[in-house]
């Protein structure tokens, strides 16, 4: 497929762009810089944009078959301006007519219980509450555009570069523990989740969990 990888400099985004690089896809990864580090393979095109503007997300959109996002506001933004990201994403794929996207959220929306959200327990880190809400603010906003085909894919509570083993699991809307009760996924991992779920279509008009 012809994907637009908006974020591929980023910390999923690089691996993102690799794991799809290895199946054969063909690349054009969104920054704003336009550069991309570790990179350079055939099928690959770094180019420039602001995904927070509906006009350059819809001048990059076009002509691809399915748009992936590992966005994510930089460490200097304001969570907030996750939520400029996916209203441009959403107006973007509109005007491009490209229906299919692939968005990189957050496990702070996933269930842990019985009507209980991760953001909501008592042991949910503050430091990350608020990029956790905005996450959940973006689902909103995503899950309304029901003339978009997309998924919402949330790492597990902890995603750290690590290896690719090419297992893990998912779960509609809860979070996915291993046996000690640990939700954990390598970022490796979490890149084959992304890019199964565009080559298979499972998870359509789904907030899905994903970890071991
Ligand atoms: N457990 C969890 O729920 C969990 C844990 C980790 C991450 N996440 C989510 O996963 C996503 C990706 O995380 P990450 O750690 O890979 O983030 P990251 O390393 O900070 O990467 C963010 C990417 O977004 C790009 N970007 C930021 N603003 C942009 C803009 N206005 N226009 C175009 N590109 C822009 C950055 O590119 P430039 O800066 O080069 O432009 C970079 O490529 C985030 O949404 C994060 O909240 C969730």
């Amino acid at each position: 497929m012809n994907v637009l990888l908006l974020g591929a400099s980023g910390r999923i985004g690089q691996r993102t762009a690799t794991e799809l690089l290895d199946r054969g896809h063909t690349v054009t990864g969104v920054s704003r810089s336009g550069t991309v580090e570790g990179t350079d393979a055939d099928g690959f095109v770094a180019v420039a944009g602001d995904a927070t503007v509906a006009s350059d997300v819809a001048k990059l959109a076009a002509g691809h078959d399915a748009v992936v996002s590992t966005l994510g506001p930089s460490d200097d933004e304001s969570p907030e301006v996750l939520l400029d990201m996916i209203r441009a994403v959403v107006e973007g794929l509109r005007r491009a007519d490209v229906e299919r996207v692939i968005w990189t959220g957050g496990a702070g929306g996933l269930t842990v219980g019985p009507e209980t959200m991760l953001v909501e327990t008592d042991d949910f880190p503050e430091e990350w509450d608020a990029i956790a809400r905005a996450a959940i603010e973006a689902y909103d906003i995503l899950s309304e555009a029901d003339d978009l085909a997309w998924s919402y894919l949330a790492p597990a509570a902890l995603i750290e570069p690590g290896e690719r083993t090419g297992k893990y699991r998912t779960a509609d809307r809860e979070l996915v523990t291993d046996d000690e009760g640990d939700s954990y996924i390598s970022m490796e991992d979490f890149a084959v989740a992304l890019v199964d779920e565009l080559e298979n279509e499972n998870a359509v008009h789904t907030y899905l969990g994903t970890g071991y």
